[in-house]
């Protein structure tokens, strides 16, 4: 009878163990929207990558709101989480919620945004000041003589990149603007630092906020329809040069200024298929291919790092007040001549996934 008793008992205990373990999430993983692609792109290959180890782990999105951020991270909490691994809407606003899990013992990895706490453990990267210096070279690369029309456009300046991109364009454009290549049409507020290539992040948001895209399609469009009729010269039978902040917002401005300019040359940053297809239409003139195979892949290997308590590579890069240790991955200018090598014989998207994406 005690023999059978105990037998009962230990069944028990396995039953709830497995009823535990389906619930159980080794690495959580924040995401700021599911209204972007840049970020659906991100879960489906962290799911590909991680449905390929032993770990559990759950992918919640925040859907640009902070207090959705957080209540996804307490969630991911109560499931006994080891690592969390998050890009924060807002990585300001972030940082109680993120301070609370990294106290309940949870290792952290910043993903893509910095979350400036000392207790993160490692921040998974692309280098975003080349993002920005890229893209002003292209514009640069593009342009002849003097005079030439350049129109500005930032990132959300309530997000941790923008600034990065912008003062990373506007130290590679500011020699050429001060010396006529290009003339500034939009955000005034730039004359201020005319002479002054390297802008600390105040002094690019006091240009950027002139220039806000704010991450979003619908307020793009309503900026650059302002621009389209507040600066554009009325004998524009030239062609305008635009540093465009990511994809989404490049489709959103060429739009408008397509139908007053000849000829838009125009930036754009993440290789959404939308705007791979664009490039291959001779419409948006570039993009830059941040390579988020490499970025899950760096991801994962801190986690499991972390998760066996072994020690993280040796960091190149300490970014924000904490010095957050970081290795940055490349960044790749992709335009019509490369786009074949870059995006499909490297295998990161067919021409049919590109097609699927529709126009
Ligand atoms: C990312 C970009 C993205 C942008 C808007 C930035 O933090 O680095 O890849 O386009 O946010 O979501």
């Amino acid at each position: 009878m005690k023999k059978l008793f105990l037998l009962f008992v230990a069944a028990l205990f396995v039953a709830s163990l497995s009823a535990c373990g389906g619930n159980q999430v080794d690495i959580g993983i924040v995401l700021p929207t599911q209204n972007e692609e840049r970020w659906t792109q991100d879960q489906e290959r962290f799911k590909s990558y991680l449905d390929d180890t032993d770990y559990s782990y759950e992918i919640l999105f925040s859907e640009g709101d902070s207090q959705v951020e957080a209540s996804n991270i307490d969630t991911l909490i109560s499931k006994g989480m080891d690592v969390l691994i998050i890009t924060a809407h807002d990585s300001e606003a972030a940082k109680t919620a993120v301070q609370n899990a990294i106290d309940e013992g949870v290792k952290v990895i910043a993903y893509d945004r910095l979350i400036d706490l000392e207790g993160v453990s490692f921040y998974v990267t692309f280098d975003s000041m080349v993002v920005g210096n890229q893209q002003a070279q292209f514009l640069i690369d593009n342009a002849e003589g003097t005079g030439n029309e350049l129109y500005l456009y930032s990132g959300g300046t309530w997000e941790s990149n923008a600034p990065l991109f912008f003062r990373g364009a506007w130290e590679v454009l500011q020699p050429k603007i001060a010396d006529g290549t290009f003339v500034v049409m939009n955000a005034p507020a730039h004359a201020d630092y005319i002479n002054q290539a390297e802008l600390t992040t105040e002094e690019a948001l006091e240009i950027m906020t002139q220039v806000d895209t704010d991450w979003d399609p619908a307020a793009t469009t309503t900026l650059a329809q302002n621009h389209v009729s507040t600066f554009v010269p009325a004998d524009n039978d030239t062609t305008a040069y635009i540093l465009a902040p990511n994809d989404f917002t490049s489709r959103a401005i060429r739009a408008e200024f397509i139908s007053v300019y000849d000829e838009v040359i125009i930036t754009g940053q993440d290789a959404d298929r939308l705007s791979i297809k664009s490039i291959q239409d001779g419409k948006q003139s570039m993009t830059v291919l941040k390579d988020v195979r490499t970025l899950v892949d760096n991801a994962f290997n801190i986690a499991d790092k972390l998760m066996k308590g072994e020690s993280l590579p040796t960091a190149t890069h300490f970014y924000g007040e904490n010095d957050v240790p970081a290795v940055p991955t490349e960044v790749v200018v992709v335009t019509q001549s490369n786009l074949e090598a870059a995006i499909i014989e490297s295998g990161y998207y067919t021409q049919e996934e590109i097609n699927d994406a529709g126009q």
